[in-house]
């Protein structure tokens, strides 16, 4: 769906670039981000008891966030709002047809969903806020679409993760400014959240952050980025990204240990309320 866009060309760039590399590694998505299921499960867990009928999943991808809230809430409607076409072919197949619960899906990124204010009592966003290129705009779509008294549930990467990656992607020549930037443009802090929730007339109930310490072999975590991120390392020839990746997957072997490559993760939760109208 071609909907109206009102961000700059350039933020339009970044968004797209996203979404199409979303698309390519949508059918590998499942297997090499096991981790997102298990989160998206504990989001959907840590919002509160209540009747949820009307819901939105922003950046909805494959629909792991949507499972979890059907299984917990079992709502009557369910929309789910992704620009990579590829992920909401996925996302279809698994969920819907589903009985009792109306999915309708929407190739759009976050500032141009096509719904109604004040038509969701929660809007759920598992994974996806780090990619969001105005922060700020993206708080205020998610929470105008929240009816009053409306749940907000986020769960994104937080700042301080994956720095072991970083400090070697940042010693690899010829150095890839973008890729480099790249984690210190889509990580944040529980501050940061905080501020986005309240300047979008939100209520925070609970922020708060997980720090894992996993290891796994070279290969998966390389999988794992290509899967997530590839699209960012940037615009050069594939054999310039071959020699690159080649290079960091050397470097990533070199600090291996017995257990294979070590490295932290970082998730960022929030749940926050939309005030009820006052009258008067
Ligand atoms: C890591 S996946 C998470 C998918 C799913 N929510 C989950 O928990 O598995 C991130 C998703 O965010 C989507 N995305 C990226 N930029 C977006 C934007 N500007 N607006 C909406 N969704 C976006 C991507 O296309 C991708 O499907």
């Amino acid at each position: 769906m071609e909907a109206e866009r009102p961000v700059s060309s350039h933020v339009h760039t970044n968004f797209e670039s996203v979404a199409s590399g979303f698309t390519e590694t949508a059918s590998d998505y499942e297997d090499a981000v096991r981790f997102n299921i298990e989160g998206a499960q504990r989001l959907a867990l840590t919002i509160p008891p209540g009747r949820y009928q009307d819901v939105l999943d922003v950046g909805c991808g494959t629909g792991w966030a949507t499972q979890a809230v059907i299984d917990r809430f079992r709502p009557a409607r369910i929309t789910g709002v992704d620009p990579a076409e590829g992920m909401l072919e996925q996302f279809q197949a698994k969920l819907g047809g589903i009985e009792g619960v109306e999915v309708t899906l929407s190739q759009t990124d976050v500032e141009s969903m096509p719904v109604a204010e004040e038509s969701f009592d929660l809007v759920i966003c598992s994974m996806a806020y780090h990619w969001f290129p105005r922060k700020w705009e993206a708080a205020r779509a998610m929470a105008r679409a929240l009816r009053p008294g409306g749940v907000i549930a986020i769960l994104m990467s937080g700042r301080g993760g994956e720095q072991a990656y970083r400090d070697v992607i940042s010693n690899i020549e010829p150095i890839n400014y973008r890729w480099v930037g790249a984690f210190d443009g889509n990580l944040r802090s529980i501050p940061e959240m905080e501020d986005y929730l309240v300047q979008a007339g939100l209520d925070p109930i609970d922020i708060w952050t997980e720090t894992r310490v996993r290891h796994t072999s070279v290969e998966a975590y390389m999988e794992r980025m290509r899967v997530v991120a590839g699209h960012m390392i940037g615009d050069q020839s594939e054999a310039e990204v071959a020699e690159y990746v080649d290079k960091i997957e050397a470097k990533l072997r070199e600090l291996s240990g017995p257990r294979g490559w070590r490295y932290e993760f970082v998730k960022l939760f929030a749940i926050a309320r939309k005030p009820e109208a006052t009258t008067g």
